[in-house]
């Protein structure tokens, strides 16, 4: 640690040479940053532990020059922004610090830039997402104090969503549901909580991408197509959760019949010649038209137009 507090002069100082004003107009202390850095701000904060345990996060680099800790890097600050008057009011408020979290004076798109200032890749995406359009801040999912930030852990990640979208992950402990709550797959396995330019923040541009990026057996071409398929995955499946077995949104034949007419076949038993017989089949009679027409996602089999083979 004592690395990065001495770190922490080393911006301060002032470039040698002949004439330049002691204190340049662009220099740190010139723009309202405290002149020791961290060192400063830890004579009053280092007996919280919470504040101290940014030094176990993943931003405390001292030799990565894009970390907050590393060379010449603005430490505290370069998040909480300039902190002398803060500091000269012995802390007291109005301390024009950036302040995170839920109970914060700062607004949340202050707070967000401050982040978004050296995380390029989350800015090029950011205010696409619903997220930023309803004023959820950085900090309300990610913990920056924090050895370890459970939204960045595939066993907690669903934990952080929990606290605004119950609903959604009471529907990943429906009787047939993606392995989410089981830690095999996570929300940010279909979603990009930071926005993205498909629909409802998924992570590739349309439902069916995303779904064929993981089940790349239904994503075709074939021979033989289901135009539905091909249009969307959800015209038969929910993504979270279901009660009926395969994540459909009905079961068979009601699912099928939602497209399909009632009246001609399939409602009407076939016989051998393929006209109706006297007796119901029995494969119909459980509702099952997936016992016959099994190759439901498209078939490439020459004979495959009623997805039978
Ligand atoms: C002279 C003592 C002192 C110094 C130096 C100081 N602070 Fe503070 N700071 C306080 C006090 C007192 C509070 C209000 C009580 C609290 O929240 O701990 C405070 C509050 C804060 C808060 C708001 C906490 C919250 O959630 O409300 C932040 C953030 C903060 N300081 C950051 C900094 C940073 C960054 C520096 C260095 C630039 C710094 N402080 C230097 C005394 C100090
Ligand atoms: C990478 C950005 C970042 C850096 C660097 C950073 N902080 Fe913070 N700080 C935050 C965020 C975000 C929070 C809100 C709580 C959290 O996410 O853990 C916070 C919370 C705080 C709080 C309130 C803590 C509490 O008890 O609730 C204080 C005080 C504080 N920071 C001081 C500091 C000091 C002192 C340093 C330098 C040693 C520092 N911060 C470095 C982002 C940062
Ligand atoms: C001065 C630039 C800077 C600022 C400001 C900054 N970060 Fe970072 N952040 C970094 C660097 C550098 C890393 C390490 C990246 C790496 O190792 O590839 C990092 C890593 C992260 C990670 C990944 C951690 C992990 O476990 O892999 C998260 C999440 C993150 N930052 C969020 C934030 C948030 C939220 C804020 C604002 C409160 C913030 N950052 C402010 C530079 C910054
Ligand atoms: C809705 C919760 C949520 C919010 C809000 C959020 N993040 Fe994240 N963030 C995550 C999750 C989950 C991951 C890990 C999965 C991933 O990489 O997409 C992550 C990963 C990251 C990473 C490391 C991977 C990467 O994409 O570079 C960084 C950096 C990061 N977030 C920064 C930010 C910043 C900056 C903000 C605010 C502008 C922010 N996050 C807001 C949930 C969130
Ligand atoms: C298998 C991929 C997948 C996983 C995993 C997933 N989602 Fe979704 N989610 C989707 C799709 C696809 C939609 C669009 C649904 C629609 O348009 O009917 C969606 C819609 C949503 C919506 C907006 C509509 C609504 O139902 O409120 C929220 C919020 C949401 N998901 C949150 C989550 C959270 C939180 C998790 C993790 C607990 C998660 N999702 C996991 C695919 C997924
Ligand atoms: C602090 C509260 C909060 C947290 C935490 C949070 N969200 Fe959200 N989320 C919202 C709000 C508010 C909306 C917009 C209203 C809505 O759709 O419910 C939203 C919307 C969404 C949507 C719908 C996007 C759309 O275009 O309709 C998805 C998907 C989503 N969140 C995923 C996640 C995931 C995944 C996580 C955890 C990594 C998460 N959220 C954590 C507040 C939150
Ligand atoms: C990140 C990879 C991934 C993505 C993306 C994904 N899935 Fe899945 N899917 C899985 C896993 C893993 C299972 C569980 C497989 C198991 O239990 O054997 C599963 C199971 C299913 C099942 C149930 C299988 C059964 O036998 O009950 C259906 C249906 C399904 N996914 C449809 C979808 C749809 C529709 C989408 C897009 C909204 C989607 N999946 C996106 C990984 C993914
Ligand atoms: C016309 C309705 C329909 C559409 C559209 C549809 N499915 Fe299915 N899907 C089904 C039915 C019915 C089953 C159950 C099959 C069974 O029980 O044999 C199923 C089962 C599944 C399964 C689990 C069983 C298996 O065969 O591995 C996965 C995974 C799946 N579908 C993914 C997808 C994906 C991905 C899409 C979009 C590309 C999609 N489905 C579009 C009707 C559909
Ligand atoms: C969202 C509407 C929709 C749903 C739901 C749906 N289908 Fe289809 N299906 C279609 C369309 C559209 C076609 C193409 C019709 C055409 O080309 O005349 C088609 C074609 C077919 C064909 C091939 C028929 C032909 O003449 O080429 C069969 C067999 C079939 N569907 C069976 C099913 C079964 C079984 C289910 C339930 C598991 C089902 N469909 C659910 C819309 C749907
Ligand atoms: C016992 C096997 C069997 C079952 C069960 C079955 N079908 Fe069929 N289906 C066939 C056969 C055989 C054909 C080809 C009919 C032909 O030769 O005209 C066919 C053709 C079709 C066609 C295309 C021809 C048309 O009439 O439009 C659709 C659509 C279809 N079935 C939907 C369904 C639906 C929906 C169900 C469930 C309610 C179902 N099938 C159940 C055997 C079955």
């Amino acid at each position: 640690m004592v690395m990065f507090l001495a770190a922490g002069a080393a911006w301060a100082a002032p470039p040698a040479g002949p004439p330049v004003p002691a204190v340049p107009s662009n220099s740190p202390t010139a723009l309202g940053y405290s002149a020791q850095g961290a060192d400063t701000c830890l004579m009053c904060h280092r007996t919280n532990a919470r504040v101290m345990a940014i030094f176990r996060s993943p931003h405390a680099q001292p030799n990565n020059p894009r970390s907050p800790f590393g060379p010449g890097g603005l430490q505290c600050e370069a998040c909480h922004g300039p902190g002398e008057a803060h500091v000269k009011a012995f802390g007291m408020k109005p301390a024009g610090i950036v302040v995170f979290g839920p109970h914060s004076p700062t607004p949340v798109a202050k707070q967000n830039s401050m982040c978004l200032a050296c995380h390029k890749n989350v800015a090029r995406v950011w205010l696409t997402g619903a997220h930023a359009a309803n004023n959820v801040s950085c900090a309300d999912c990610h913990q920056i104090h924090a050895g370890t930030d459970p939204v960045m852990m595939q066993a907690t990640e669903a934990s952080v969503c929990a606290k605004c979208h119950q609903a959604v992950v009471a529907q990943f402990r429906m009787p047939y549901h993606h392995p989410v709550l089981e830690g095999t797959m996570t929300c940010s396995s279909c979603h990009d909580p930071h926005g993205s330019f498909g629909p409802d923040m998924l992570i590739k541009s349309t439902v069916n991408a995303t779904c064929t990026s993981c089940h790349a057996a239904m994503r075709g071409p074939f021979l033989w197509e289901h135009q539905p398929v091909t249009d969307d995955c959800l015209d038969c499946h929910t993504p979270h959760g279901s009660a009926v077995a395969s994540l459909l949104k009905e079961p068979t034949p009601i699912l099928c019949q939602q497209c399909h007419d009632l009246a001609g076949h399939p409602s009407v038993p076939y016989g051998p010649q393929g006209l109706p017989a006297g007796m119901p089949n029995p494969y119909l009679l459980i509702g099952g038209c997936v016992n016959c027409h099994s190759r439901i996602h498209g078939s490439n089999s020459p004979s495959g137009q009623y997805l039978m083979r």
